[in-house]
């Protein structure tokens, strides 16, 4: 079995090149988001405990693979040192029930958050997105801004973020980059006039990180904190005046921004789920002054393309360590003779 640790994830990346990466993995979503049908979901069984949640997010190809990630998210853990989602996941071949792959997936998780919400910008936002507003420069912004490059001309990043040490983090982490770095000094100051908003926070409650006044006709908002009963990033009037597309309903009405609604509100207002668009059944966007709101949760399905994508890449390069996570036996029967 494959083990692929945080060492091996980094060696993966400096083989084929993120960019590489990120546009194979775009591409997987694609694939996978296109085949919704041929796989069997469930909403992620969650399990709170205080100041946090503890998460496991199992889905079934019909064709090949099963996998699932344990995730958390924990967002006083940087006061002590500690990250607020870590994640780890599994890759099992569904003809034997055989696990092949074992996986860190802290890494693996920022990359398919981006790509997703990647995916879902350039089906949503306008063509001449320009300006992108970060709130919340933690541990996924980064790679939000990197795989918003690749699908839009971002020429300004506009950021903002409680933390001033996070906020200088960012510029440090951005600075080789030709964008032009604009730190505000509060949310309403990085929204104005942002083409596309991506909101990304973490703390455990019903937060109005962005308020309904600074939203304005056109823009396209990444929502993706708001991921767990109780943990909201948008104030609720800003639902209403946008076309609202989300991963997987059945989980989104649990845990995205659509949770504050009522079930018949919900189902009234969301346009589409993310496989309607990557399918061409629905449209992401039908004019320039639109609100247009991706209200992100992460979903089995980014886990399952990013798992696979990561398992061909590592065989391919020959990256990770192969260990006996099961045993191999000449008689199938005999697993005492394991330990004689
Ligand atoms: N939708 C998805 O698929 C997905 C995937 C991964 C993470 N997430 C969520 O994204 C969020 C961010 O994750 P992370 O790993 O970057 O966490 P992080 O703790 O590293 O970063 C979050 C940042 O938000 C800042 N923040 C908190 N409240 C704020 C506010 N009101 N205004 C501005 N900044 C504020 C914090 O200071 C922190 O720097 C979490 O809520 C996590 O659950 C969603």
């Amino acid at each position: 079995m494959k083990i692929i640790s945080v060492e091996s994830v980094t060696t993966l990346l400096h083989h084929h090149g993120f960019n590489n990466y990120m546009l194979d993995l775009m591409n997987a979503l694609k694939r996978d988001f296109g085949r919704w049908e041929s796989f069997t979901k469930m909403p992620r069984p969650a399990m709170h405990v205080p100041g946090g949640v503890l998460e496991l997010m199992p889905i079934c190809d019909n064709e090949l693979y099963y996998t699932f990630k344990y995730v958390n998210c924990h967002p006083k853990n940087p006061s002590i040192g500690k990250q607020t989602v870590v994640a780890t996941g599994q890759l099992s071949r569904i003809d034997t029930g055989y696990p092949v792959m074992f996986s860190e997936m802290t890494i693996l998780t920022a990359l398919r958050t981006a790509a997703t919400a990647a995916l879902a910008t350039d089906m949503m936002s306008r063509n001449d997105s320009h300006t992108l507003a970060i709130i919340g420069t933690g541990a996924q912004s980064e790679f939000q801004v990197k795989g918003l490059q690749l699908v839009r001309d971002i020429k300004e990043v506009r950021y903002f973020d409680i933390d001033p040490h996070a906020m200088k983090k960012f510029a440090r982490n951005m600075a080789h980059t030709s964008l032009k770095l604009v730190p505000c000094e509060n949310v309403q100051q990085a929204t104005r006039g942002a083409d596309i908003i991506t909101v990304c926070t973490a703390c455990k409650a019903q937060v109005d990180v962005i308020k309904n006044d600074w939203v304005t006709a056109g823009v396209h908002i990444n929502a993706l904190g708001g991921d767990t009963v109780g943990k909201t990033e948008l104030e609720e009037n800003i639902l209403p005046r946008s076309s609202i597309v989300v991963e997987y309903f059945d989980q989104s009405f649990i845990e995205g921004e659509i949770q504050r609604l009522s079930k018949e509100k919900a189902k009234e207002l969301v346009h589409a789920e993310l496989y309607e668009l990557v399918t061409g059944k629905k449209k992401g966007r039908k004019n320039n002054t639109e609100i247009t709101l991706f209200d992100s949760v992460g979903i089995a399905l980014e886990d399952y393309s990013v798992l696979r994508l990561t398992y061909e890449l590592a065989e391919k390069y020959n990256t990770g360590e192969n260990y006996n996570m099961t045993p191999v036996l000449p008689d199938p029967k005999n697993l005492i003779s394991c330990i004689l």
